[in-house]
């Protein structure tokens, strides 16, 4: 299988580009022929189910309104947390949220959210326009939040304007036994029992917003705090560093080399042992248009050559996390320290509500983007151990969108309920022949596959079609074993940017798709812009 498309194909695509916005010539079809080869012997790493993780930050629509409307609110709701989003959320199987920022995390004072509602601070959200945070959504609501939908905790403490002492006074306050003092004043609080905390992030985005530190003063901070940041009872704490930005190697390079390891101690306390200081060490990427923050491109009503260029910085996080994986691998063969790509997600120009809310439709390109992004964290399994959409509810890449009492999934939700069945599962090997997807001057790999093998022995392949015009005929080898059974699902749209709206069907409900299964092979019609799961079972 080539990597170039005929001439008379390639003048269609180029002709296409050259359209305006909106008359993308989604009429113009063909297809390529691709097959993958699957290993399905071959056992890779587990594919941690915190790669379906989410991140929530009190910005915008995305806490209030968005996951709390408060307990006398006519939108169904238990203790103030609406009823709607849990369901939803809880169908996906959302394993862990990281919470309360991003760069809101710097400027938080959890003391400030907890006691009777009546009497918590009237604040303000100094990150985020200098809106008003009234605190109605502080730990017990956090943590009532994860158990609705059975989640696990990821808090992430205030380095940049807080300190050693205020976060660890906020994991004793969350980890330590009822009858200690912050026990006692957690149950006065209404909650007795410790909380489980298995992640703790040392801020957020140190190099920006959360504080404007070099590597070497941050990773000098995260020493000091580390070395006191622990939990009081249950789960030990997991320390997640702060990461770089894109492509900022230096950082990672530095941050490994000063802040790994403890410091040789001769008198070695208990918790002084030879693991890594830090569970994890963050990453933030987010896609748009091209690689200009400044202009990122629009949200809906884009063409073609915004289609590819968005592609094609979503797929760069593979050379990314390879970048930052080998210089992990220089200070930590074994692979122990996890690299969390903590904030990911499509971040497209708002339009709706003030920019500063990053409230974003959805569309179709983002379901490309989730599917695509989370084939290559699955396939980097033996070191991205956690993942985190930026921002699950009403916040640039979202799951689900709420207007006021009205509610309802995007694209990406329906992405990571098809990719859901990943989550603990062995990743196997794959190896794909299909031709380029080229518009322009952008050229990228057509198709983007992941598969995994779970407990009960079945396969799952979700296999994007980055090609916005061609379908694929595609032919899956099964090497090893006995597959006689196979079914698929997917979805795709008539558009680049057809949206999902409230108040009309949902058109990127997954539907049924036909396969043939015969002598080791699958073979299925694959749509152009489509995101697809493949089952297989003995
Ligand atoms: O997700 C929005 C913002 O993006 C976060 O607050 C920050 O960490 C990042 O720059």
């Amino acid at each position: 299988m080539g990597h170039a498309i005929s001439q008379s194909l390639m003048i269609l695509a180029l002709a296409a580009g050259a359209l305006p916005a909106g008359a993308q010539a989604e009429a113009v079809s063909s297809s390529f022929d691709a097959a993958v080869a699957v290993e399905t012997a071959g056992a890779g790493p587990v594919i941690d189910p915190n790669i379906y993780g989410q991140f929530v930050e009190h910005l915008g629509r995305g806490v209030y309104e968005g996951i709390w409307v408060g307990p006398d609110s006519p939108i169904p709701n238990v203790r103030g947390i609406r009823s709607d989003v849990v369901a939803a959320l809880r169908k996906v199987k959302i394993p862990v949220i990281r919470w309360p920022g991003g760069c809101f995390a710097d400027g938080y004072h959890w003391a400030d959210g907890v006691g009777p509602a009546s009497r918590r601070p009237k604040a303000i959200n100094a990150a985020w326009d200098k809106s008003p945070e009234t605190n109605a959504f502080g730990t017990h609501e956090y943590m009532d939040f994860l158990g609705q939908i059975d989640a696990k905790a990821f808090v992430s403490v205030n380095v940049g304007s807080g300190s050693v002492r205020e976060a660890d006074d906020w994991m004793r306050y969350m980890t330590a036994p009822a009858d200690s003092q912050p026990g006692q004043a957690r149950a006065s609080n209404g909650h007795v029992e410790p909380w489980q905390v298995p992640f703790v992030g040392v801020g957020n985005e140190s190099w920006g917003c959360g504080g404007n530190m070099t590597a070497d003063s941050y990773a000098a901070a995260f020493r000091h705090y580390a070395a006191f940041l622990r939990s009081y009872s249950g789960e030990r704490a997991q320390l997640i560093a702060v990461g770089a930005d894109s492509d900022d190697y230096d950082w990672t390079d530095r941050v490994m080399a000063q802040a790994m390891k403890w410091r040789p101690n001769p008198t070695p306390l208990a918790y002084t042992t030879d693991r890594p200081l830090m569970w994890g060490l963050s990453l933030h990427f987010y896609t748009f248009a091209g690689n200009d923050w400044r202009k990122k491109g629009r949200n809906v009503g884009f063409g073609m050559a915004e289609w590819a260029s968005s592609l094609a910085r979503a797929n760069h996080v593979d050379e990314l996390i390879r970048g930052h994986a080998a210089i992990m691998d220089k200070y930590d063969p074994e692979k122990r320290v996890a690299l969390a790509v903590d904030e990911w997600g499509a971040w497209f120009q708002s339009e709706k509500d003030a920019p500063s809310q990053l409230y974003l439709e959805s569309t179709l390109r983002d379901a490309v983007i989730a599917g695509l992004s989370l084939n290559i964290f699955n396939r980097h399994a033996d070191r991205v151990r956690m993942a985190n959409l930026a921002q699950m509810v009403n916040v640039i890449q979202s799951l689900i969108l709420t207007d006021g009492a009205k509610m309802m999934v995007t694209p990406t939700y329906h992405v990571f309920d098809l990719y859901k069945v990943h989550q603990g599962a062995a990743l196997i090997p794959t190896e794909v022949q299909a031709p380029d997807y080229v518009e322009g001057d952008t050229r990228l790999p057509g198709l983007s596959v992941s598969a995994s093998k779970d407990r009960s022995g079945k396969l799952h392949l979700t296999i994007v079609n980055l090609d916005p015009r061609r379908s694929s005929n595609l032919r899956l080898t099964l090497k090893g074993g006995v597959w006689r059974q196979a079914n698929a699902q997917t979805l795709t749209a008539d558009r680049v940017d057809t949206r999902v709206r409230f108040d009309a069907p949902d058109p990127f409900q997954p539907r049924r798709l036909p396969v043939l299964v015969s002598r080791g092979e699958v073979s299925l019609k694959i749509a152009s812009k489509s995101v697809t799961l493949v089952e297989i079972a003995p």
